[in-house]
């Protein structure tokens, strides 16, 4: 069910993966998902989706505020209509994220340590398939 939030038990730790499944349906507007410590509901990764202008815009929101965006792409591989793989592996300095098995772009970390990253959160227009950790 959506919005999807999950406890990850021990955190995240370099080589932590999660792949997800996902519908996109066609009125989709867009969702995010988020990588967040639950007890401060600080975003050590923010991944916003955005259908109608077509744009993956990722951030942290750390101490209360949002930082800068990142927004370059490669490709969009996301489209109403569609299904899609992701795969986003933790390592030492930065995320990975592939989907549909190509890599679509790294992040740097900006909230350390990772092992204080215990949620999944999943929110927006999309239906879950899967998510596995
Ligand atoms: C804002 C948006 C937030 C978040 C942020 C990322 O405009 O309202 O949900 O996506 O951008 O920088």
């Amino acid at each position: 069910p959506v919005p999807y939030e999950e406890n990850i038990p021990g955190g995240l730790y370099p080589k932590w993966t999660v792949t997800l499944r996902g519908y996109i349906p066609e009125w989709a507007q867009g969702f995010d998902i988020n990588l967040q410590k639950s007890s401060s509901g600080e975003l050590a990764l923010h991944i916003s989706i955005r259908l109608h202008d077509r744009t993956v815009v990722r951030n942290s929101h750390l101490k209360g505020g949002w930082g800068e965006e990142e927004r370059g792409l490669p490709m969009n591989p996301f489209q109403r209509g569609q299904y899609f793989d992701m795969l986003i592996r933790c390592g030492n300095d930065r995320f990975k994220v592939f989907v549909n098995g190509r890599h679509l772009f790294n992040y740097n970390h900006r909230f350390r340590p990772v092992e204080e990253v215990d949620t999944l959160g999943i929110p927006g227009d999309i239906v879950l398939i899967n998510v596995q950790f």
